[in-house]
């Protein structure tokens, strides 16, 4: 996720004539680059030399990948022919971009963290093709030049015709209007509470019902619930998206919380990323905000074993012939599931159709262990004709959102020293910290550790899952009702 700084160096002669080489470890898209660099020097009617050109770009053992050295290696080929007047502050520029055959740049993925990076190295000026110039601004103190193509920047070096800084950009936090809300849910009163708590703590949650009960419907409206992004959040996300190459075209920051949800046919890499450049999958892509899985019991389970890791640290690390990388994954799970294949399992009034077998084999497709990372279990039932019907409209999202912004400023006060955002983040040592029990709770928890056969971490997971339930009622310290909310939460089904 974090850039690299690469030296550009350039030399003339030496060899075949009319030859142009890039060494450095440079994979297709950089060797190709020679043919774009050599076109876009002539089209722009600057010389290119008939010697052979040699271009090294270090440190050659980091390996590199992408067009945009197509920019510095031009550069690097003009200061040798002196199109470029030598100049002593070219060490305080970076240059990125990709050329097109004209001269020409275009957009390239990954701006922020080249920004971030060239900060960092006090790097006074960054040319960055014009479309991405945004982007790099969200760099605080970081000239930005803006370029539309290569004639352009060799006459603003030359000092002929200078291009104006991009200006300081001024960033709408207002998300925008969402197609569903809470109050267009009928009935389903206790998964809409479900669901306000996982939005407050982060946590993870499965729903299971009949079919058409509208399970889809509410995870969908999970988005209008979630508290609003803070700048780092959002510069966060950004600079996934970025490195994805997934950011919309004229939108420099996300400023509203991911909400992905793959298909069950997705494959493990599109999932967790990965390929021969790694690239962030998508739970990366949903971290920060929610990745719902659809129809969970149809996701392959090897698919589903990968994201076990990740769903522990909120991080996943891919390792590649090109490196180990490492993309944060913190993301709130929601996911979605009939009971059995036939879908009315456990149902009131309809008897389920399927087999013993037909029954335990769908249950076999999730694993244990994935289940119990799960902090929420809730069935969704069909609701009566009555509601279905009812003219009233429920609580609306914008109500439970504001209590789940409250909940979440009690958080940050919490861990203020720390580097947790949400409940469902705390290590057990901040468990033991924060999650205090009275005696009466105590000895329902006994109860309940021994009675539903809860594990080390289901243990630790009902303990946060209680704390967010008082912080949503905003009070210090948990007790029974808290607890024993948090428990009836656990799976009742055996899995
Ligand atoms: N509680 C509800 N309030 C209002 N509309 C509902 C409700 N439940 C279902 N619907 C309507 O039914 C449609 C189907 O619901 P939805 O797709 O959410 O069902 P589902 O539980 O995901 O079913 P499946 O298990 O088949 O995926 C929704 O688009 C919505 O129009
Ligand atoms: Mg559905």
């Amino acid at each position: 996720m974090d850039a690299e700084v690469i030296e550009v160096e350039g030399d003339l002669g030496g060899g075949e004539l009319g030859k142009f080489t890039v060494v450095g470890l440079p994979d297709a898209a950089i060797s190709e680059s020679r043919e774009r660099v050599r076109s876009a020097i002539k089209n722009s009617d600057f010389y290119f030399p008939k010697l052979k050109v040699t271009v090294n770009l270090a440190p050659a053992d980091l390996r590199k990948y992408g067009p945009n050295y197509d920019l510095p290696i031009a550069i690097s080929i003009l200061l040798i022919t002196k199109e470029l007047k030598p100049r002593e502050n070219i060490h305080e520029m970076m240059f990125v971009g990709e050329l097109a055959l004209s001269g020409l740049l275009r957009p390239i993925t990954g701006v922020l963290p080249i920004a971030i990076k060239a900060k960092k190295e006090n790097f006074k000026y960054l040319f960055v093709p014009e479309s991405n110039a945004p982007e790099a601004k969200l760099v605080a103190d970081l000239e930005v030049i803006p370029v539309k193509n290569l004639a352009d920047v060799v006459n603003h070096l030359n000092g002929k015709r200078k291009i104006p800084p991009a200006g300081d950009h001024q960033f709408d936090f207002t998300p925008p209007p969402l197609a569903f809300d809470m109050s267009h849910v009928k009935g389903q009163e206790h998964v809409k509470r479900a669901m306000e708590i996982s939005a407050a703590g982060a946590h993870n949650i499965l729903m299971s019902g009949a079919p058409g009960s509208g399970k889809t419907l509410i995870a969908r409206t999970m988005p209008s619930i979630l508290p609003d992004l803070c700048l780092e959040e959002a510069l966060e996300i950004t600079k996934i998206y970025s490195v994805a190459g997934k950011l919309p075209s004229n939108t420099a920051l996300i400023a509203c919380r991911p909400f992905r949800s793959p298909h069950h046919t997705a494959s493990g890499v599109a999932l967790v990323g990965g390929g021969a450049w790694p690239k962030p999958g998508e739970i990366s892509l949903a971290h920060r905000g929610v990745l719902f899985l659809d129809e969970f019991g149809e996701f392959p389970r090897q698919v589903l074993e990968n994201l076990r890791q990740p769903l522990e640290d909120g991080v996943i690390h891919v390792s590649r012939a090109a490196g180990n990388l490492s993309f944060p994954a913190k993301f709130i799970l929601v996911a979605a599931m009939n009971p059995c294949p036939c879908g009315f399992l456990g149902d009131k009034e309809r008897d389920c159709a399927c087999s013993a077998a037909q029954i335990l084999s769908y249950k076999r497709g999730i694993s244990g262990p994935i289940l119990d990372r799960i902090d929420m279990h809730i069935e969704v039932p069909r609701i009566k004709f009555e509601k279905l019907t009812a003219e009233s409209y429920g609580e609306s999202s914008e109500a439970i959102k504001k209590r789940v912004e409250a909940a979440r400023i009690v958080q940050r006060k919490r861990f203020q020293e720390l580097s947790f955002i949400a409940n469902s983040e705390m290590s057990s040592d901040a468990v033991r910290q924060f999650c205090q029990v009275d005696g009466p709770s105590k000895n329902l928890l006994r109860s309940a550790v021994d009675q539903l056969h809860l594990s080390a971490r289901s243990y630790f997971r009902v303990l946060k899952l209680s704390r967010t339930i008082a912080d949503l009622a905003g009070v210090k310290d948990i007790t029974l009702p808290h607890l024993a909310e948090a428990l009836q939460y656990r799976p009742k089904l055996d899995y």
